[in-house]
Order: C-alpha cells, then sequence, then structure tokens
C-alpha cells in the first residue's frame, strides 16, 4: 500500500451528480498545519472524501476542493483564521469518485501557549437542504463572476448581497442552516 500524500492532481477532473450523503449525528473533522496541508481527519473524513486515509495525511486541504464553490469563500475562510477568528461556511466538497457532500463547516486556529499559530481545526456536520437550496445560486453567481472578473467581481456581488440583507457572511449561513429564508 502507497503511503504517497495525495495533490489537486490526483482529484477526478469531472465532478459527478452523485450525492454521499452525511449521517445527521456525523461530524467530520480535520486538522491542518499552517500551510493547508492535513496532519489528522477522522474516520468520517475519510469515508466522504474516499481516498485511502494514509494517503490523505500531507495532502493540501484542496484535495476535496469541489469546482462548484467560489474562490471568496476560501478567501474569506483563510482571511478569518489567519487572524485568529472563527469561519462558519457552506461546503460542497468533491469526493474521490467524483461525487459531493455539502456541509456547514467551523474552521478555528489553534494557538500554542504564546498565542502563536500552529495548525488549524475544521469540524463538520450536514448542511440543511434548505440552506443548500439558498447558497448553491448565490456560489454559481460567484462562480461565474469568477470566471469573467475575477475574485474581485466576486467580492462585490457578495459584498453586496450581503449589504442588502444587512448581514456577514457569517451570520447568513448560520441563519440559513437554522432554517431561515431569505
Ligand atoms: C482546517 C481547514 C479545513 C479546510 N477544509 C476544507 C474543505 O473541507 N474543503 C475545501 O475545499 N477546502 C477546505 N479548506 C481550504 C483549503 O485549504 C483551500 O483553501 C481551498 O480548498 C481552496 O483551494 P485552492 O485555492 O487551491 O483552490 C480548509 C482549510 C483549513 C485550514
Amino acid at each position: 500500500m502507497s503511503t504517497k500524500s495525495l495533490s489537486k492532481s490526483d482529484a477526478p477532473k469531472n465532478p459527478t451528480n452523485r450525492e454521499h450523503s452525511l449521517g445527521e449525528n456525523d461530524f467530520i473533522v480535520s486538522k491542518t498545519d499552517t500551510k493547508g496541508r492535513i496532519i489528522y481527519c477522522n474516520e468520517i473524513f475519510v469515508e466522504m472524501a474516499g481516498y485511502p486515509a494514509s494517503s490523505i495525511i500531507g495532502a493540501n486541504h484542496n484535495l476535496i476542493r469541489h469546482p462548484d464553490m467560489p474562490k471568496i469563500a476560501f478567501k474569506l475562510a483563510w482571511d478569518l483564521i489567519q487572524n485568529k477568528k472563527e469561519f462558519f461556511g457552506l461546503v460542497k466538497n468533491m469526493s474521490a469518485d467524483g461525487g459531493y457532500y455539502w456541509v456547514f463547516a467551523y474552521i478555528t486556529a489553534d494557538l500554542d501557549p504564546s498565542g502563536r499559530i500552529i495548525s488549524y481545526t475544521s469540524v463538520r456536520r450536514k448542511a440543511n437542504q434548505s440552506a443548500i437550496n439558498i447558497i448553491e445560486p448565490i456560489y454559481k453567481a460567484l462562480v461565474d463572476a469568477e470566471r469573467s472578473g475575477g475574485m474581485n467581481a466576486s467580492e462585490t456581488i457578495l459584498n453586496n448581497f450581503l449589504k442588502e440583507h444587512k448581514m456577514n457572511y457569517e451570520e447568513f449561513v448560520i441563519n440559513i442552516q437554522k432554517g431561515a429564508t431569505i
């Protein structure tokens, strides 16, 4: 059995419409180093990602990045966690077979006693279908905007949308995950 870490180039090039469902009481956990390379993941992570556990360790977390996710979502996440703030988000991930699973994700920095960031930890649970129905067309608009105008374009769209709803991204996703409508 190979123990070589995987990279994004090992991920499927063509996503499929096969949905992998996460149980109501499941938590997907992973930990990365400061560069976003996976240093720990739990069994459910391995099951959902569909790669051998031994080759996930050391891989960049973008291994499971889904092309339907806008870049701006990850920029938001990294801007917060690098500043020791928590990130909450709705994320569509891609499994080894090209299928997908939606999660409500939480990411935070792990600090040493002097307050220096030593790693990051993420815990995710199943995303509510009503939240997915709301966020999917928004992410699609953001991905489309990024294709033609880069991240500046998607950032403008997202900021305008959030301003209109008088919320930041985090408040918005927490509300819709709780079942709020827009
Ligand atoms: C602890 C932690 C967990 C992460 N979890 C995910 C995840 O589940 N899915 C994902 O696509 N990116 C996740 N990321 C973000 C990735 O590091 C990366 O920024 C993202 O996949 C976009 O990659 P790209 O810029 O190479 O396209 C996580 C980052 C950290 C620090």
